[in-house]
């Protein structure tokens, strides 16, 4: 089985190492040469990808890595898994999937498959994908099948072979040719009847997310005026063996996902003249914690930021990644330094952000702030000298000092 994976970020990569490790002939395509260049180095951002794993392949024959999509033509399979991010007015932009489907039409041959893995609104495989490569191509006779990503990067127990996988084809044929694929390394997987029941159960279980951590957000609000922690209150009421999932709260939300997928279901839902309360809802809430918040930071201190140095321990949009897209610490970081604050962070993962550098714990500080213990960073420097630290972070772990939120 020939595959090629086209988008080599925290989706493709995994996809591709897992189809090469069981047995695939896999070929990595991605537009940015950089990365192609350090990947052929079995350099990665994925952390769940070890730089052993892509050597070992790589020298064994089973993997290779191409900037150039004609190297790319000897593969009967292509998995797509590329941005789909929101233009300025939080509309879908679509212009990463248009352009890989732009370039699959030129090496595609007679009874290919094409599987989408990226993100998109209820439609996108039949409606977009589809048109566009048959189009360009002139070929009729493509598979084409939805098999949407769930991995959770960083997440020890849940990974691309133990979640369950929901695949759906346009034919019947490309919803067996899809199952064969994902079958060498998914224990699990759901044929579902058709590719938009698949696309909408990914947005919806991001949705579902993200509204249920605005919920806890403004939970957290209210919490916080009666003098306790959310926390406190969500840990008891999940004693509770039934009817009930624990969420918790954070400074707002970030990734690739959750701030985004919830915008393509308002897109999709638009489409057919249905208005989306709830998701712009939970949108407004979670956008504005970095605010409130710093102002919650404002009254612990006495009501007054002027000057107080402050640092943030992890600033990636999540625990041990080093991922920095839509994070929210951006915003409370910038927040906190409009209020006066003198704002530095530690992310042994991140290391540079903009014109900014991580900086090791530091104990001369007025508060230390968790917002992701990531395992690299040792938080006993903190304990061991008795800092002024607030948790901010929605790990329900308890890492020593009481939870903020
Ligand atoms: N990151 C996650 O945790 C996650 C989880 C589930 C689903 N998804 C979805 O999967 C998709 C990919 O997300 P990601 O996090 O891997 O993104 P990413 O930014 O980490 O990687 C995408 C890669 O695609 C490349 N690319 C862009 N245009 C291309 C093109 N035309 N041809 C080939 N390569 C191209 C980029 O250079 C980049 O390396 C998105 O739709 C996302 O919503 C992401």
């Amino acid at each position: 089985m020939k595959v090629s994976i086209v988008g080599l970020g925290y989706v493709g990569l995994p996809i591709a190492i897992n189809a090469a490790e069981k047995g695939c002939a896999v070929g990595g395509f991605d537009i940015d040469e950089s990365k192609i260049s350090k990947l052929k180095s079995g350099i990665s951002d994925s952390p769940d990808v070890s730089q052993n794993q892509i050597l070992s392949l790589i020298a064994e024959g089973k993997l290779f890595f191409s900037s150039d999509i004609s190297d790319h033509k000897g593969s009967s399979i292509y998995v797509i898994a590329v941005p789909t991010p929101l233009e300025e007015n939080n509309i879908p932009d679509l212009s990463y999937l248009k352009n890989a489907c732009k370039l699959l039409a030129k090496v595609v041959k007679h009874g290919d498959l094409v599987i989408n893995e990226s993100t998109s609104y209820i439609g996108t495989l039949r409606n977009l994908i589809k048109p566009i490569i048959e189009e360009l191509s002139g070929l009729l006779d493509l598979g084409y099948a939805v098999a949407p990503e769930r991995i959770d990067p960083g997440n020890e127990a849940w990974n691309i072979g133990n979640t369950p996988r929901n695949i759906s084809g346009l034919t019947d044929q490309a919803t067996n040719d899809a199952v064969a694929f994902y079958r060498r390394f998914c224990d699990s997987i759901n044929t579902l009847s058709k590719p938009e029941i698949a696309e909408a159960a990914k947005l919806f279980e991001n949705t579902f997310r993200h509204i249920n951590i605005a919920l806890v957000n403004e939970f957290s609000e209210i919490a916080n005026k009666f003098d306790f922690s959310a926390n406190d209150a969500i840990t008891a009421a999940a004693t509770k063996p039934f009817g009930f999932m624990p969420f918790y709260p954070s400074i707002g939300v970030g990734g690739h996902c959750i701030p985004v997928d919830p915008s393509y279901l308002v897109f999709s839902a638009e489409q057919v003249g249905v208005e989306s309360k709830f998701i712009n809802l939970a949108n407004q809430t979670n956008l504005l914690m970095p605010v409130k918040v710093a102002k919650r930071i404002q009254k612990y201190l006495d009501g007054n930021l002027e000057g107080k140095r402050i640092q943030i321990a992890g600033i990636a949009y999540k625990t041990d990644v080093p991922d920095m897209r839509e994070s929210p610490a951006i915003k409370l970081i910038s927040e906190l330094e409009n209020l006066g604050a003198e704002v530095f962070w530690c992310d042994p993962l991140v290391k540079v952000f903009k014109d900014s550098k991580s900086q090791s714990l530091n104990i001369n500080i007025d508060l230390g702030l968790i917002i992701n213990p990531h395992k690299e960073i040792d938080l006993s420097i903190w304990k061991r000298a008795g800092t002024k630290v607030l948790d901010l972070s929605s790990n329900s772990e308890d890492f020593g000092w009481p939870k903020f939120l």
